[in-house]
């Protein structure tokens, strides 16, 4: 049983607004691929990306992570299996410390005491932030906020990592900091950005999104050399 790839097969999603955000998107992404999802503001990008979990579940189409079907019973294992890290790291930190928030996933995977320990260290020490682990998220920067929504999401071991805009708000030390921390993930990801350089130093392909369709899916070097494509981004003008 595979974890590692996730698939989309023919999902579309319409919020309870009636607005709808995806359209026939399928896709897959193999185990130990680095993938980027770009798109303009509003393309559907996060929609997406909230179905990878199960926090959202399509209106019709399927989504499978491995040979399991992302499906109301099958959730507590989806989110052992993906990691998600959202766009806004308010949405992730709740605990009143940053060991509390790390140790969370762990926990309540069920993993004895002195794993849980260890969890905390590694993802800690993966993203850096050793330092902050006595400390109140909701105390701490928005870049320092962002390290250690990525260290709850390390901490659980996923085998798939799925980042919305990890890059927004980070100064370059960070920002590089972060391009190693993906770099150094050796199963899947797939990431949400508008960081071109970003992008192009850490993903082989590219998916594009544009009104919920899927406009474009080869690899990046040729995704960003496409110029009636970067037009239609807004990319270039
Ligand atoms: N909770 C919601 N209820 C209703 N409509 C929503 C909701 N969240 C997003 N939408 C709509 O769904 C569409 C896709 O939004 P989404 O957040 O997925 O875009 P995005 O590509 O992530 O954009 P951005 O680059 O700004 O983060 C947009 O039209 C948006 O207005
Ligand atoms: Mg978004």
């Amino acid at each position: 049983m595979s974890h590692h790839y996730i698939q989309f097969s023919n999902v579309c999603y319409a919020y309870p607004n009636g607005v709808e955000a995806l359209h026939d998107v399928s896709f897959r992404i193999s185990h130990g691929e680095k993938v980027a999802l770009l798109g303009p503001n509003g393309a559907g990008k996060s929609t997406l990306i909230l179905h990878t979990n199960g926090l959202l579940l399509p209106t019709s189409g399927e989504v499978n992570v491995g040979d399991i079907p992302v499906e109301k019973k099958t959730l507590p294992l989806i989110r052992q299996s993906v990691g998600l890290v959202f766009q806004n790291s308010d949405d992730q930190l709740f605990m009143p410390t940053v060991e509390e928030d790390v140790a969370f996933g762990p926990l309540n995977m069920k993993l004895p005491e002195r794993e849980v320990e260890h969890r905390i260290d590694m993802a800690l020490k993966a993203v850096g932030c050793q330092d902050l682990r006595k400390r109140a998220p909701s105390q701490l920067s928005g870049g320092q906020r962002r390290r250690v929504s990525i260290a709850t999401v390390l901490s659980m071991e996923p085998s798939v990592l799925v980042l919305d805009e990890p890059s927004s708000n980070l100064d370059w030390k960070s920002r590089e900091d972060l391009i190693r921390i993906i770099s150094s993930f050796t199963h899947t990801c797939l990431i949400a950005s508008h960081d071109v350089d970003l992008v192009k130093r850490v993903c082989q392909r590219s998916i594009v999104l544009k009104d919920g369709r899927i406009i474009a899916d080869r690899p990046t070097d040729e995704i960003f050399t496409d110029q009636d494509l970067m037009r239609e981004l807004g990319l270039i003008s």
